[in-house]
């Protein structure tokens, strides 16, 4: 795992617990066996493989461990929950435009007992306008499902929603290595039944990001698994 780009300086050093949040064991198989389906928990099983607790771990040193965090597209809502239940003094609120992927995730809450999370089904580029600034927002995956369009109005008024002091983070896929993206490129069309996704690169994410006067952090998130994951963390001055 490589980090490129400006040095971090760690400035939430410490989860309740006191262990350092890079470190947090995200319990991830036990969150997967508490969705209902067999075939959402499978989902699941390889989702929590490809973002795995050494990649959560890399996101998760940034994520608050009190205040409140948006999470935009949460799908199944598997990574909401993992970090709800590793931070029970933050407040989680994660939206998804699939409301039946919302409700799966919402029962798996109640079953673990997570309380400090809620879901919501909307489109992220509208619900975004009416949300309290955060501490935190976050996105794993997101941006490359938008309609191009609608990306750079998108990312700043996320920003707008962030407190000063607080972060941006967003996890995505880049272009780059042509190998790695082709096989992203090829598993979203399935998986989406046929949409193109819009991966940007890392040039273009920084030139969003710096449109809006962020401190960006980027972390290439080198794995053996076929996927280009790019980690940009977007820290708003105070
Ligand atoms: C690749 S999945 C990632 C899900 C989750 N973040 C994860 O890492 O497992 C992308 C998710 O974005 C959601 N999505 C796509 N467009 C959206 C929109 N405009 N608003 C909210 N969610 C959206 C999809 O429904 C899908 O669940």
């Amino acid at each position: 795992m490589t980090s490129h780009a400006t040095p971090e300086t760690q400035d939430d050093p410490s989860s309740p617990t006191g262990t350092h949040p890079f470190l947090i064991d995200y319990p991830l198989g036990k969150i997967v066996a508490a969705y209902p389906s067999g075939i959402i928990r499978l989902y699941c099983h390889i989702r929590a493989h490809i973002l795995r607790n050494r990649i959560l771990a890399e996101v998760g040193q940034y994520m608050p461990s009190e205040g409140g965090v948006l999470e935009m597209g949460c799908g199944f809502g598997l990574f909401g929950n993992a970090f709800a239940l590793t931070r029970p003094e933050a407040t989680f609120t994660c939206v998804d435009l699939n409301e039946r992927r919302i409700g799966h995730a919402q029962q798996a809450a109640e079953k673990l007992g997570i309380k400090n999370v809620t879901f919501h089904a909307g489109n992220a580029t509208e619900l975004i306008t009416s949300q309290p600034q955060q501490q935190c927002i976050y996105m794993l995956d997101l941006i490359h499902h938008l309609p191009p369009d609608s990306v750079t109005e998108f990312i700043r008024t996320c920003w707008d929603h962030v407190e000063p002091g607080g972060k941006l983070i967003v996890k995505d896929v880049a272009d780059r290595p042509w190998h790695k993206c082709a096989f992203t490129w090829i598993l979203d069309v399935l998986m989406t039944k046929g949409e193109i996704p819009n991966y940007l690169s890392v040039n273009q994410f920084l030139e969003h990001f710096d449109a809006l006067g962020a401190q960006v952090s980027v972390h290439c998130l080198d794995d053996y698994l076929p996927f280009p994951h790019v980690l940009y963390v977007c820290r708003k001055p105070r």
